[in-house]
């Protein structure tokens, strides 16, 4: 089983990204081959960066607890929200506090959005972030359009298409992650 943090980075009053983000981790789960965590930004609650967290002498408590997690993580998950044709400011906030926690890492990108482009600008941003700090963007990501819409009182889908690009989703990711841990496993 590989460990996944998936980090959620709503913290919006009222937000969605949550049902978003719960529907990822149990399909995750369900896969049988992830064993996915919830890292809810809302909960973790890290203060404005004002260095990374390994070299400072004080971090923030939820830094450490954070920066354990993606240092254990055989993948990430990101499910970000689209504010503003961007990812918000708390999400880079978080990631600007860890940079080799991130090294060779498959990271699995998922945006939200009110509108009918499921958040692509914030995906195509968060790419070239998790490029440029030595991590794995999965070149599928599971952009979710009118988020508001997309989901019944149970939290499932309403749309089938939901279901199996989150299915394909699953399935690149977990192909990414395995090729990286025997290569990995080889070097060892
Ligand atoms: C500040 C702000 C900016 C937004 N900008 C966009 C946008 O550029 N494109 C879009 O499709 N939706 C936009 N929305 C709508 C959000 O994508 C929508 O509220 C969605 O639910 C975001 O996830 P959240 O509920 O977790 O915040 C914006 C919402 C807010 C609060």
């Amino acid at each position: 089983m590989f460990y996944v943090p998936v980090i959620l980075g709503s913290v919006r009053r009222g937000r969605k990204s949550p049902i978003v983000a719960r529907f990822v981790v149990e399909r995750l789960r369900r896969s049988g081959k992830f064993e996915p965590e919830l890292i809810d930004l809302a909960e973790y609650n890290l203060p404005i960066m004002e260095e990374r967290m390994r070299v400072r002498d004080d971090p923030p408590a939820t830094s450490v607890e954070m920066g354990a997690k993606l240092a254990r993580a055989e993948a990430i998950v990101v499910v970000s929200p689209e504010y503003n044709s961007g990812y918000p400011g708390v999400l880079k906030n978080a990631l600007d506090y860890f940079l080799p926690e991130y090294r060779r890492k498959p990271v699995g990108l998922v945006t939200v959005s009110g509108g009918g482009f499921g958040g692509v600008n914030a995906l195509a941003q968060l790419r070239l972030v998790f490029l440029s700090i030595g991590a794995y963007p999965v070149p599928l990501g599971l952009p979710v359009s009118r988020v508001q819409d997309a989901f019944d009182e149970n939290d499932n889908p309403k749309d089938l298409l939901l279901e199996k690009a989150a299915a394909a989703f699953t399935a690149e990711l977990l192909w990414l992650t395995e090729a990286i841990a025997a290569k990995k496993l080889a070097e060892t």
